[in-house]
């Protein structure tokens, strides 16, 4: 039986094939990036979520918007240009770098196909 065999190899040309599109990231590292979602997967990373507070919003996809659109985006809630009350107290805690490395994790190719 050659099966057993196979599934380790389909899973690292699987893992080679997820891992390649967050090398070309732009500016930010999409590896930290991934590392740093958690804080926004409660609410970004469910397809068609809409949260509750401070009033029902659909939750934009940002798994495949540019990095740089997302980049804007995070500085202008930071600095209160774009005003919503759970995306400005999240930005405010984020740095630039991490604004990039996120920037760069749902810009990613990974993170389009994952539908995040
Ligand atoms: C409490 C739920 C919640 C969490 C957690 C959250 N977001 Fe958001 N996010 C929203 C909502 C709702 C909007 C739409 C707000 C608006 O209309 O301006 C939004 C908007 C955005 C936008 C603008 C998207 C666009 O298309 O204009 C970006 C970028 C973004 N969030 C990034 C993040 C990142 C990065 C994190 C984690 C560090 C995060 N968000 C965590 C709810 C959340």
């Amino acid at each position: 039986m050659k099966l057993p065999k196979l599934i380790p190899a389909v899973l690292a040309a699987m893992s080679v094939a997820a891992a390649a599109p967050l090398l070309a990231a732009e500016g930010g590292d999409a590896a930290a990036g991934e590392k740093k979602k958690s804080m926004c997967a409660g609410c970004h990373g469910i397809p068609g979520y809409h949260t509750v507070f401070p009033e029902v919003y659909k939750v934009p996809k940002l798994g495949g918007q540019h990095p740089a659109y997302i980049v804007q985006a995070l500085k202008a809630y930071k600095s209160g240009a774009r005003d919503h009350a759970s995306m400005r107290a999240i930005a405010a805690s984020l740095s630039e770098r991490d604004m990039a490395d996120l920037a760069a994790y749902y810009g990613s190719s990974a993170a389009k196909a994952a539908a995040k």
